[in-house]
C-alpha cells in the first residue's frame, strides 16, 4: 500500500480557497428568489437548508479533502465524519450521502480505494445515513468526501448567526489536526499525537449534537471548527451574530503534544487564516505557538456552540458524560474593536 500523504502535492493547494476569496466568486452569482431557501451560500454556514413542503426540512452539504493519514480506512472515516459534520453543526440528522472521489491512474491501488470507501461506509453507517452512490473521476491527487443529505425541523435550524451577548461558548474537540496533519506529512509526527488526532477525526459530531438538541432552545448558534480555524470559525459566528467573541486560551481543549510542535509544523491553511482573520483579531496576550493554534485548520473539528449561559455548565455535563472532551472557552461580547479576542 502506498504512504496516502505522499501522494499529496501540495498541503497549501489542499487547503480551501480563502473566506474573502470565497465571498467575491459567490457575490457574482445571481440572487435566488425560491423562497423554500432558508439558508444558503449568502450566508456563512456551510450547509444550505430547503423547506420541503408537508415533511422536516432538508440540510445540505458536501465536503472532500486530500489524505490527511497514511491508513486509508482512517482517511475514508475522517473524510466521512467532516463531511457528516456540517449536517450535526446545524441541528440536523444526516440521512443519505454521495461519495466524491478523486483517485490517480497509478500509484494506488484497488485495494487501498477499497479501504478508503470501507472506512467512510463505516463512518456513514454509525451516523444511520444511508450511502445511495457518487461520483468517482480520475485525478493525480487523492481526494475523497461526500455530498451528505439531512433532516432538520425548520424551526429548530442552528446557524452561526444566532450568537447572544451573554453566551458561553462551548467546544467538543481539541484543537490541532492541522497541526498534526503538517507533522505527518512530514514524517515528525509525535506518536501519542497522532493517536490522540486520529480518535477526535473519527468522531462523529453525533453525539455533540445530540446533547445540544436536549437543551432546544438554549442554543442559540452553533458551526463547527474546521478549515478556518478556530478565531476564522469564531470569527463568521461574530460577525453573523453583530457581537464579539471572547476566547480563553486557558480552557481550549487541545491535542497533547500539539502546542510544542505547533511553529514547526504551519500549513498553507494556517497562514491563509492568520491573513484573512488576524486583522480582526486581537491575540496580542498568546506566544507564538498559542496564535499557531488558534489559527490552524481543522479537519473533522468539534461543534463551537453558543449556548444560554444559565444552561451551559449543564450543557458541559451531558456532552462529558458522553466521553466528549468539551470545554466552555469563551463568552459572547458586546461588538468591540475586535470581533475575536483570546485571552490567556
Ligand atoms: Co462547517
Ligand atoms: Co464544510
Ligand atoms: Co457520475
Amino acid at each position: 500500500m502506498p504512504n496516502l500523504t505522499e501522494l499529496v502535492a501540495c498541503a497549501g493547494c489542499a487547503s480551501k480557497l480563502a473566506a474573502g476569496e470565497l465571498a467575491r466568486v459567490l457575490h457574482d452569482l445571481p440572487p435566488q428568489t425560491d423562497p423554500n431557501v432558508l439558508v444558503d451560500f449568502r450566508g456563512s454556514d456551510d450547509a444550505g437548508i430547503y423547506r420541503w413542503p408537508g415533511g422536516p426540512a432538508l440540510v445540505q452539504t458536501v465536503d472532500f479533502f486530500t489524505p490527511i493519514v497514511d491508513d486509508p480506512f482512517t482517511y475514508g472515516q475522517i473524510a466521512a465524519a467532516n463531511a457528516l459534520s456540517d449536517v450535526y453543526a446545524m441541528g440536523g440528522v444526516p440521512v443519505t450521502a454521495l461519495a466524491i472521489a478523486a483517485m490517480p491512474e497509478t500509484g494506488i491501488d484497488g485495494d487501498t480505494i477499497r479501504q478508503i470507501f470501507l472506512g467512510g461506509f463505516d463512518k456513514l453507517r454509525e451516523a444511520g445515513a444511508a450511502l445511495l452512490g457518487g461520483h468517482t473521476v480520475r485525478d493525480p491527487e487523492v481526494k475523497f468526501g461526500y455530498a451528505v443529505t439531512g433532516r432538520v425541523d425548520a424551526d429548530r435550524v442552528w446557524t452561526n448567526a444566532g450568537a447572544r451577548v451573554g453566551d458561553r461558548l462551548i467546544l467538543t474537540k481539541p484543537l490541532g489536526t492541522g497541526i498534526c496533519g503538517t507533522a505527518i506529512k512530514n514524517k515528525r509526527a509525535p506518536e501519542p499525537l497522532v493517536t490522540a488526532a486520529v480518535r477526535s477525526m473519527t468522531t462523529l459530531n453525533k453525539r455533540a449534537a445530540e446533547a445540544l438538541t436536549t437543551f432546544g432552545d438554549a442554543v442559540h448558534a452553533c458551526t463547527d471548527v474546521t478549515g478556518f480555524g478556530l478565531v476564522g470559525h469564531s470569527t463568521e459566528m461574530a460577525l453573523g451574530s453583530h457581537a464579539s467573541i471572547a476566547i480563553e486560551f486557558s480552557r481550549l481543549p487541545i491535542l497533547p503534544g500539539a502546542l510544542a510542535i505547533a511553529s514547526a509544523n504551519r500549513s498553507g491553511g494556517m497562514g491563509t487564516n492568520k491573513q484573512q482573520f488576524a486583522p480582526t483579531a486581537d491575540t496580542s496576550a498568546l506566544g507564538e505557538a498559542e496564535v499557531d493554534l488558534c489559527f490552524d485548520p481543522q479537519t473533522s473539528g468539534g461543534l463551537l456552540a453558543s449556548v444560554d449561559a444559565a444552561k451551559a455548565d449543564e450543557i458541559l455535563a451531558v456532552m462529558q458524560a458522553a466521553g466528549l472532551p468539551a470545554a466552555v472557552i469563551g463568552t459572547v461580547t458586546p461588538r468591540g474593536g475586535s470581533f475575536v479576542s483570546v485571552r490567556r
